[in-house]
């Protein structure tokens, strides 16, 4: 009799302790995102929900990661200078990037490797932007084929350019993109080589990821995602031909497949040959902003990509106001690197971008609750920037100016 209560006793207290992972795991993907108020909150739910070495490699940043920090520190380095008595009762986030109105500005930075977040990866992520009212952007190393994303949404898209060795398939990627519907081209000038992420190095991140008694564990502890994973496996880029080949660290594979010769001669060559808007993404310095408006670029973004590349650099935001004095109106310029608040995205437009991009923001919502995550990222940014603007006295996102901020 006391041998059976003791397993009573003992099954009750294995119950209870899992009760909370169960009670959780029963939550909808739409229970799970409402439950985060915050982009900060959206983190901890992602880090609960997908195995270590995934969280890691959306999270991380290159070597001390001392850039990634600034760039979230030197948002908190700009003060707003809020205008008295303005009729706030209308906020206005509308605003014309390349020739067409948002809803908001916040356009989603491209990211590859987003299906280990989740299957549906960039499908998910173009879907909660079209919802949001703005544009997609699919990475080179996207999860997601550019079929796939065009055909998971109606939305607005635009492509990111790696510049890949293999010269013949960067050509077929443009050629898929522009005949897929997307309308700008966006060259990334920062991965000359793959920035060395120190997180991903200890984990022994893959791609494909390398199945071990330690994956296999993280994987029995994260139920939900190990599902969606074995259903949907999408474990390598989908849009460079390498399924089927050997492991390898992700910095090896980029090294392997980038071109580090890429120079100004490749931004001509690329603009004459692309029809549509070229933007360029990775500029951190006035000079060269104006050598990209020479070229013939339609939009620069200032981006440390996340503090993922160069550590030590300056934090995008402290890179702008140069950037934007410089180029002047002759292109747009967008900012991304550290946006975690709507106040972050008061103080970029004020400083002279037109739209900011986010990455993490959009990763952590996939990684805590898929779609709905997704979607939960762009509706915190957006409602902390309604208030952010009205308390600032710009009812209209697209008119605030320098002399909000010092
Ligand atoms: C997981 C992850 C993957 C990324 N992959 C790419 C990529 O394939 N191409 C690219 O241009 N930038 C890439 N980036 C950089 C983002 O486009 C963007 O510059 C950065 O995430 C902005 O900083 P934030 O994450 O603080 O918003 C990636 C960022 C993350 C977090």
């Amino acid at each position: 009799m006391n041998a059976l209560l003791d397993l009573a006793a003992q099954q009750l207290r294995a119950d209870l302790a899992t009760a909370p992972g169960r009670v959780r795991q029963r939550l909808s993907d739409e229970g799970r995102a409402a439950r985060c108020r915050t982009i900060a909150e959206l983190r901890a739910a992602a880090k609960r929900s997908v195995p270590r070495p995934i969280f890691d490699y959306a999270d991380g940043a290159a070597w001390d990661e001392v850039t990634a920090r600034r760039n979230i520190s030197a948002f908190e380095d700009v003060t707003l200078h809020p205008k008295a008595l303005t009729d706030v009762s209308e906020i206005d986030l509308r605003t014309s990037v390349l020739g067409g109105e948002i809803a908001l500005p916040i356009i989603a930075a491209p990211t590859g490797l987003t299906g280990l977040q989740h299957p549906e990866g960039e499908m998910a992520i173009a879907r909660a932007a079209h919802a949001a009212g703005t544009i997609t952007t699919l990475s080179t190393m996207a999860s997601c084929t550019i079929e796939e994303v065009a055909a998971a949404s109606d939305g607005r898209r635009w492509f990111q350019l790696y510049v890949m060795s293999d010269r013949g398939l960067v050509d077929s990627l443009l050629a898929r993109a522009a005949e897929h519907g997307y309308e700008a081209l966006m060259l990334t000038v920062d991965v000359q080589v793959a920035g060395v992420r120190e997180r991903d190095v200890r984990n022994g991140f893959s791609v494909p990821p390398r199945i071990s008694l330690k994956t296999l564990a993280q994987g029995v502890t994260h139920p939900r995602w190990s599902a969606g994973f074995v259903a949907h496996p999408r474990m390598v880029p989908a849009n460079l031909g390498w399924e089927g080949s050997a492991t390898a660290t992700l910095a090896s594979a980029v090294n392997r497949s980038f071109d580090p010769t890429v120079t100004w001669d490749d931004l001509a060559d690329l603009r004459s040959r692309w029809k549509g808007p070229v933007i360029v993404k990775g500029v951190m310095r006035a000079d060269d902003a104006l050598r990209c408006v020479e070229h013939g670029a339609d939009a620069i973004v200032v981006s440390n990509h996340g503090g993922r590349q160069l550590d030590g650099a300056a934090a995008a935001i402290e890179a702008l106001p140069a950037i934007a004095d410089a180029v002047s109106g002759r292109a747009e310029v967008y900012l991304d690197s550290g946006i975690r608040r709507g106040t972050d995205i008061v103080k970029a437009l004020a400083l002279g971008a037109r739209a900011v991009l986010i990455g993490r923001a959009l990763m952590y919502g996939l990684g805590a609750a898929g779609e709905a995550g997704a979607r939960r990222a762009f509706s915190i940014l957006e409602a902390e920037l309604r208030v952010a603007l009205a308390l600032a006295g710009y009812p209209r996102a697209a008119e605030i100016g320098r002399d909000a901020v010092s």
